[in-house]
Parts: structure tokens; sequence; C-alpha cells
């Protein structure tokens, strides 16, 4: 494809380091483990790999929690492991992207030490300190404010109370916190992920939130005031200078509260370049899997995204949800997660593939003692927190998976035996397979990556849309019902050609001017005029 842009037509694939690969046997994954699967990772076809917080952390929320920005945490190496992970990637034409947390640090880190060390500290203000706490919660359950016995005020965290808000009020913040990105910049990293990035402003008064109803605390206010303030703008302007005084530099934010309309008011050449919408990962956790709710989802981002001229990203799994194959399925079949993979890899958008889906990994499920994750400790059972989908990386059917020599920090799942990346590689009718075809076909085909999007009236129970350029489009459709379904295509649309990929080899829909779907089956037919 010519004019290629690795962001925008490639594939992101999120690595959460810690799960992903053990290089020194110690239980938990880090940067050699992960040098050493880049061979796989080139193979799948994808572009670009994001990097869960790989800085120094207590570990609080699993390195959200950062104590140093400009480090690796030994556990996970060394900088001299991440320069090699940089230019062993960039040999394979991999681009790497970090993740930023800059709405808070961790409290152990230098700087809230030093704030937090007494009243008339240098650092005081970098950090938000009221004598008396005002309405807002935190996410993970409780007050947002922590008193502080040493000092008698409360400061502001809106995660764990280990995770204190910095005040990028304070100019000497920002400068500190744009000197962070300088200095991985600098290095040659290639964009980032910033964490919660609209939440990074928060009132100047420090207003109470209004009241609504919900589960949670944090559900039952207006976010109002802790979040999207419009000093964020400004802020926005300064970094996307900042990355174009490099070449081809990306950023994509974590839309905290995310809508469409929310999201691309983030983005724009002087602003992100993207940011998630989370369009088929409501954050209610109810994950409705029907076409009619999808298509309905679909045509609420395309028509928010096309009319602010923003690239829209996809997501169907990350290290926050449960994964997309057990969401939508019992047991070990694959049928809904090659449905998810199709509507990841086939929207318009930049698909952001989770470590693990490409073989339809599942959540693992913990006893309450075995539960390490902060929000899941508190709200189990009626919320079990996200160490589900976090499990080591199923390499094959070794001890561990192949993740490790030893006992890993999070349980394997129990399927390893028959599902790993080595027992899929070597069939060619299993998910990774599918993953792998999708990924090349997508590469292959200009109207998957850059077309428009049209929805196609189907009959229910199918999905169906063309993704177009004028020269060439190519049809969508998937049968989510378990009965045979057939769709027509309006001639004044185009003739429905040849099958380009089929979830199910030997796929029926071989006809011209037809296709026929089996249940559960996605096919992918080119369109001629
Ligand atoms: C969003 C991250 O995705 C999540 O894992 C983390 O717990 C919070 N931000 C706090 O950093």
């Amino acid at each position: 494809m010519n004019d290629f842009l690795w962001w925008r037509d490639g594939v992101i694939y999120q690595v959460y380091v810690r799960s992903f690969a053990d290089g020194n046997g110690d239980g938990l994954g880090d940067l050699p483990g992960l040098i050493s699967r880049l061979d796989y990772l080139s193979d799948l076809g994808i572009d670009a790999l994001w990097l869960s917080p790989i800085y120094p952390s207590p570990d609080a929320d699993f390195g959200y929690d950062v104590a140093d920005h400009a480090a690796v945490d030994p556990r996970y190496g060394t900088l001299g492991d991440f320069d090699r992970l940089l230019a062993e990637a960039h040999r394979r034409g991999i681009r790497i992207v970090l993740d930023m947390v800059m709405n808070h640090t961790s409290d152990q880190h230098p700087w809230f030490r030093e704030s937090r060390s007494n009243r008339g500290s240098a650092r005081r203000d970098w950090y938000i300190w009221s004598d008396r706490p005002n309405n807002w919660k935190a996410a993970f359950g409780g007050s947002a404010w922590e008193h502080d016995a040493a000092t008698g005020q409360y400061y502001l965290h809106l995660f764990t109370r280990q995770q204190p808000d910095v005040n990028w009020r304070s100019p000497e913040v920002r400068a500190a916190q744009l000197d962070v990105f300088r200095f991985w910049l600098e290095r040659g990293v290639d964009g980032f992920r910033l964490d919660v990035y609209n939440a990074y402003f928060k009132d100047a008064g420090l207003r109470d939130n209004p009241r609504k109803a919900g589960l949670r605390g944090f559900d039952r206010q207006h976010h109002l005031h802790d979040m999207d303030q419009p000093e964020m703008m400004p802020l926005l302007r300064d970094l996307r200078a900042l990355l174009d005084s490099y070449p081809e530099r990306y950023s994509v934010g974590e839309t905290y509260l995310a809508t469409p309309a929310k999201t691309v008011s983030y983005c724009g050449p002087d602003k992100l370049h993207a940011a998630f919408s989370f369009d088929f990962t409501r954050s209610d956790l109810v994950y409705p899997w029907n076409p009619s709710w999808i298509a309905h989802r679909i045509a609420a981002r395309e028509s928010v995204f096309n009319a602010a001229g923003v690239w829209p990203t996809t997501v169907m799994s990350n290290h926050d949800l449960p994964r997309a194959a057990g969401r939508y399925s019992r047991g070990e079949d694959d049928a809904a997660a090659r449905m998810a993979m199709a509507l990841l890899l086939a929207l318009r958008g930049t698909p952001f593939l989770y470590y693990g889906e490409e073989i339809g990994m599942r959540d693992i499920s913990l006893r309450r003692r075995e539960i390490l994750d902060p929000p899941g400790k508190k709200y189990w059972p009626v919320y079990k927190g996200r160490d589900g989908c976090r499990s080591p990386m199923q390499w094959d059917d070794s001890e561990h998976a192949g993740f490790s020599r030893t006992a890993p920090w999070l349980p394997v799942h129990p399927d390893f035996p028959r599902r790993s990346v080595a027992s899929q590689a070597a069939d060619p009718g299993s998910l990774l397979s599918f993953t792998r075809s999708l990924i090349s076909l997508r590469r292959a085909t200009p109207a998957l990556v850059k077309g428009d999007y049209a929805p196609v009236a189907a009959p229910r129970g199918v999905l169906a849309f063309l993704r177009g350029l004028p020269q060439r489009k190519v049809l969508v459709a998937m049968n989510f019902g378990r009965r045979e379904a057939a769709l027509d295509l309006d001639p004044a649309v185009g003739m429905i050609g040849r099958v380009l990929l089929s979830s199910q080899p030997g796929s029926k829909g071989m006809e011209a001017g037809r296709c026929e779907l089996g249940p559960l089956e996605v096919v992918i037919q080119e369109v001629t005029a």
C-alpha cells in the first residue's frame, strides 16, 4: 500500500509485559522475554506494540502506579534491554508505543515523597491537597481523598490511595511531565498511549460533582468537575507540537468514560492523533452481542468520527476488560471469537489487538483470596476485578504454557494444553490462522483499511457492511444465528463476487451474486461494479 501510515493503516498489538514472556524465570514477563517473541509478532503481521507500563512501580495497581517515569523496572529489565527491544522491533518494521501514566504517580515517587514531607515543601503543589475533602469518589472505591496525618491535609487520588493525582496546573509539573515525553522520544520511541488523559485537569475550585443514579459511589456522580476540563486543550497543543518535532510520532488517548463525541473533541491535527472511544466494550459491564446493537454502535461512531475528520480506533479486549472470546462464548468454541476478530480487523479504524486475543484466550477464574487487583478485592463477588484477562500468554503445552520456567504471578488458564500458539499455528482452521489471514488480507486490500463504511440491509441475525473505495469494494457479512442465512446485494450497489476469506474453511458462499452464510460464519467477499 502506498502512503502507508503505521498508526492509521497498521495493526497495534497490546503487550501486557508482565504476562507475555518471562526471559529470566522469575514468574513475571520481561523485556528480554518479549524480544525473544518478536519473530512470532512479526509473522502475525502486526505493525506496532503498545507496552503496558514498564517503569519501576510498587504495583499497587500493577504498573499504573509509577515511581520513576524515566527508567525500566528491574524486574522487566534495564534501559539497555529497552534499547535492544526498540532496535530489534524497528529492524522488523515494528513500532513501539509506551503507556504514559501522567494523571497520577505512585505514592513512592520522589515527587510525592517530597510533596507530602511538609506543607512548605517546594513540591507541595505538585499534587492536589485540600483541608476539606469534597464529594469526589475514587474509581476503585471510597472517597477520592486520603488524609495525611503528618501534614493534616487530604490529597486527591482518583484511583487507589497509592496513586496520588498530580497537579497539572503547576507550571513545574507541566514542564517535568513534558520532559518525560522528551526522554523517551530521544530514545526513539514511536508513540504514546496516554492513561486517563482526560482526567489530568480538575476543577480549580474543587467543586462537588452533581449526583445521579448508579451502582457504585463513583457511578452515582456526574463527573463534571473531576475530569474533562478546558485546560486540557492548550496542553494537548503543546504535547502535539513536541511530538511533531520528531518524524511520524503518535499519541492515542485512553478516554475515561468515553463517548464518540467526547473522544473526537480531543483529537485533531493540533491535539491527539487518536483516542479510544470503546464502542464495543461498555463500561457498565454489559456487553451486548447482537447485530442490531453492534450496527447501532458502528453507525454512532461513524457519523461522529467522519464529521470531525478523526480516525477511529477499534478495541474488543484490553487489560481492563473481560476478554472478548469469553464474553461472547461458552466453553471452548471459537465461532464468536472469530466474529469479534473480524469486527476488530474489518471496521474502519486502527485495530488494537490484545495479547492472546489471536488464540482466543479466555479469562482465568480466581478464588477470592487469589484476587490481586484492587477493585476486585473491593467489590468481589459483584465485580471480580481485572486479573482474569491478565493471565500468562499460552505459548505451548509445556509446563506453565511456555510462559516461564517457574510458577507465574497469575495462574495459567487450565485450557493451555489445548489452546496455545503452538497448537493453533499447526491448525489451518484455528483462530490464530484466521487472524493471520485476516491481517494479511487487510494489508493487501486498501478498501479494508481506508475504505468508507456503509451498512448493508441484511436478514435478521446478520450484520453486513461494505468497506469501499471507488475502484474496489468488499462486503463483510456475519451470521450471528445458528441457522444458515443468505444475503442479496442491491444490484445498484454492485455484484457480489469472489470469497476473499471465510471463518469456515470450505464455505458455501463461492457463488458470485450471492452471499451464503453458515451458522456463525463470517465471510468477506469482493464486490464488483
Ligand atoms: C486506566 C488503565 O487502563 C487501568 O489499568 C489503570 O488501573 C487506571 N487507568 C489507573 O491508571
